[in-house]
């Protein structure tokens, strides 16, 4: 028997690479591979790269750089870029890094066998299309290895809002839906290999529409709806959603659907309306605050986190101050925020840049409030009984950890339970990034 060739995965970016990144793993398995956590004893590289601010880019050239030894020492040793990189600069990357035998794009992987393949006879192969056919029909034949209880699965891809700042519609190309028989199929396959909670992904995944085969289409909503009906999936989730599409039917799934959980990331990107139009966000901070109390009337217990973006161009003070007041108005649970970076070809790039230094301060500003929001949210769990997905063991003999409906990571000892199981847990602490309970 022939010895399996190794392959090595390494993910940056987002949730939808993440599950990219398994799905090209599966591709790649039917060549013979299997994956290895180190890159040192690997036949096949592969970074899965994100575009979406400068640093995320630059960190794929410094990385390929210290691949330099590892195929002097092993010219046998395939080197991969995917992702977003790939996309949005694949002839640039052959060209700088000659070290690269392979770059393919989010829409293309389904051919990455073949790819392989061509690569083994010496050829370079690079493939960055938006092909017509389906690539997850293509990929359809998953091994049905045992999985861990959490999974993502993604419905939707690409993106038609062309936010100023913003690479997706570019590196991930236009809206399109997976059909939902499709979806339902693989969330079945997932449950009967252990999967207990599932994560919609999509760039912009409450735009999700999908075809029902009837000649109809399917909201979010209403996958959601059917996937609640699939037995052994204890819990679903979706990520990421744009305010203006958030349905009225998906607001009533927060009240009416007990699997789908209470916890939502719904990014607002700022709170001034002059800087919300200049992102071309089409929606203003007292349409986002309205959202928002529809949906806490739908679930009062609905934890809410978002993205910020401190330093878009033309960005004053009082602009900045408007995001730290919406950010006070609704009370996150958690949020993400970083610093505007220039993407080339986004309309935002050829307009009046921010300073650094300014950037960095308004960055350290708004993280201290988050952080103190999500003290007080986490702080306020203290006391209250929620229920728990166990995942993992913990670092003490009997601590099993797990995640809370609302998404924190909780610990509790002597568990006596399996990763897998969901039980009812009342918190008793609240550490920096943690929460500690015991079974109730
Ligand atoms: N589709 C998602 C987000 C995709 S990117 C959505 O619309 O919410 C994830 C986050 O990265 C964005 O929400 C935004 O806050 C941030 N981001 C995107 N482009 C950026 C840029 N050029 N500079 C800094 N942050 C950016
Ligand atoms: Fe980017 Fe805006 Fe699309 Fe989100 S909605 S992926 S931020 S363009
Ligand atoms: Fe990055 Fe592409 Fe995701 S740019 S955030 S990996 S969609």
């Amino acid at each position: 028997m022939t010895e399996p060739k190794k392959l090595f995965i390494k993910t940056y970016g987002c949730q939808m690479n993440v599950y990219d990144s398994e799905r090209m793993a599966e591709a790649l398995g039917g060549s013979g591979y299997v994956e290895t956590a180190s890159p040192n004893d690997a036949d096949m590289i592969l970074l899965n790269t994100c575009h979406i601010r400068e640093k995320a880019a630059e960190k794929v050239y410094s990385e390929l750089g210290r691949y330099k030894g590892l195929k002097a020492a092993k010219p046998d040793l395939k080197i991969g870029v995917a992702g977003c990189v790939a996309q949005a600069e694949g002839q640039e990357i052959m060209r700088r890094q000659p070290l690269v035998d392979l770059v393919v794009g989010p829409q293309s992987y389904h051919r990455l066998p073949e790819m392989e393949a061509k690569t083994r006879t010496g050829v370079k192969a690079l493939d960055t299309d938006f092909p017509e056919e389906d690539k997850f029909e293509r990929l359809k034949a998953r091994p049905k290895a045992a999985r861990g209880p959490t999974a993502f699965l993604t419905v939707q891809e690409g993106c038609d809002k062309f936010c100023a700042f913003c690479v997706v519609p570019y590196t991930r190309g236009a809206e399109v839906s997976r059909p939902a028989s499709q979806v339902l199929d693989e969330a079945r396959d997932l449950v009967e290999r252990g999967v207990r909670e599932i994560t919609l992904l999509g760039q912009n995944v409450n735009a999700y529409h999908g075809a029902d085969g009837q000649g109809g289409d399917w909201s979010l909503a209403r996958l959601i709806e059917g996937l609640a009906e699939v037995d052994g999936l204890e819990r679903i989730r979706y990520t990421t959603s744009h305010p203006n599409d958030m349905g009225d039917d998906l607001i009533a799934a927060h009240a009416e659907c007990a699997k789908l959980m209470p916890y939502l990331h719904l990014p607002v990107q700022a709170g001034s309306d002059r800087i919300l139009k200049r992102m071309n966000r089409a929606h203003t901070a007292e349409s986002y605050l309205k959202l928002i109390e529809r949906l806490r009337a739908a679930r009062p217990d609905l934890h809410l986190s978002g993205d910020f973006i401190v330093g878009f161009p033309e960005e004053t003070e009082a602009d900045f101050q408007a995001t730290l007041d919406l950010i006070r108005a609704v009370g996150y649970g958690t949020a993400f925020s970083f610093k505007y970076s220039t993407r080339p070809g986004t309309p935002a790039a050829e307009r009046d840049q921010v300073p650094e230094d300014v950037k960095s301060d308004r960055l350290q500003r708004l993280q201290a409030l988050i952080t103190e929001q999500q003290r007080a949210t986490q702080d306020a769990m203290v006391g209250r009984e929620v229920s728990v997905l166990f995942e993992k063991e913990g670092r003490l003999p009997g601590q099993m950890v797990g995640k809370s409906d609302y998404l924190h990571a909780v610990h509790v000892a002597d568990a006596g339970t399996a990763a897998g199981e969901i039980a009812r847990v009342r918190i008793v602490e609240s550490g920096p990034n943690s929460l500690a309970g015991v079974l109730v």
